[in-house]
């Protein structure tokens, strides 16, 4: 492949569901020229509580279709799959593979209650990955890390602010706000669509902290580094690819409403 084909080549990103839109948001604004191909395993979802054999293999697949579709780079806005997957995929596969992970560097750093929250799937906070940078970046704050089954399907469903969804919430966040937490890490790309009713909970003064802007700057810099930023595109496109897209549609549409490509994700 040429270095011009190569730019030109789309960005695939992938989760078990609707949460990587979140991350997207960040890739879109960081890499304004840039197609995307976006890969959703509704139908698999949540990949929270799956084994790591599961999450592996659905990786696996999504990847190589998404290598099908010429990507030129992989980004898993999904803190479960970076957490059981990334180094067995990058492993396996030859192109660039970014990964996020729960944003504890910068809550510890700049905590000044010294008490901080992280809320993720319990694949995440049981991963090995988890508690080692949990000992890494611990030493000077005290960590309550909490997995949170269900928030990620109030997101699937479209109920970002319902009584449920509050009540699950404030179930989650009694403890950390006990505990004085003064950041609250949103360590499952679900969350951020939950914003609205975390700050309501936690108020103010405890700030809710999302990667998906840091990790649109190491996207950005791994394609500098391959020379495959591309520049200049008069109409950057979105795919979006969708494992069961009949149900789940409706809801892609509230948080994404410009989407225009959505087809079946047949893998
Ligand atoms: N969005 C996901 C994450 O960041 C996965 C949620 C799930 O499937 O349980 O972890």
């Amino acid at each position: 492949m040429s270095q011009t084909q190569l730019s030109r080549a789309p960005v695939g990103v992938l989760d078990s569901g609707l949460g990587g839109l979140s991350v997207l948001k960040a890739l879109r604004a960081e890499l304004p020229a840039e197609d995307f191909v976006y890969c959703a395993d509704c139908g698999n979802a949540p990949w929270g509580d799956k084994t790591q054999d599961f999450v592996l293999d659905r990786c696996r697949a999504i990847c190589r279709f998404l290598i099908g579709m010429h990507a030129k780079m992989i980004v898993l806005a999904c803190n479960t799959a970076t957490a059981l997957a990334a180094d067995a995929l990058r492993s396996e596969f030859a192109l660039p593979i970014v990964g996020i992970e729960p944003a504890v560097k910068p809550a510890s750093v700049q905590s000044r209650s010294h008490v901080i929250g992280v809320l993720a799937t319990n694949g995440t906070i049981q991963s090995s990955r988890y508690r080692l940078l949990t000992e890494r970046f611990g030493h000077d704050v005290r960590i309550l890390s909490t997995g949170a089954p269900g928030l990620m399907e109030c997101v699937e469903k479209g109920d970002f602010t319902g009584p449920r969804t509050r009540a699950l919430a404030q179930k989650y966040l009694a403890p950390m706000q006990k505990a004085g937490i003064d950041k609250l890490v949103l360590g499952c790309t679900h969350y951020p669509f939950l914003s609205d009713v975390l700050h309501d909970i936690l108020g103010p003064e405890v700030e809710l902290i999302e990667p998906g802007p840091a990790v649109a700057c190491v996207a950005h810099t791994r394609l500098r580094q391959i020379s495959a930023a591309r520049t200049l595109n008069a109409s950057p496109a979105e795919q979006f690819f969708i494992k069961k897209a009949v149900l789940h549609k409706d809801v892609l549409l509230r948080l994404w409403p410009q989407a225009e490509n959505i087809a079946e994700l047949a893998v």
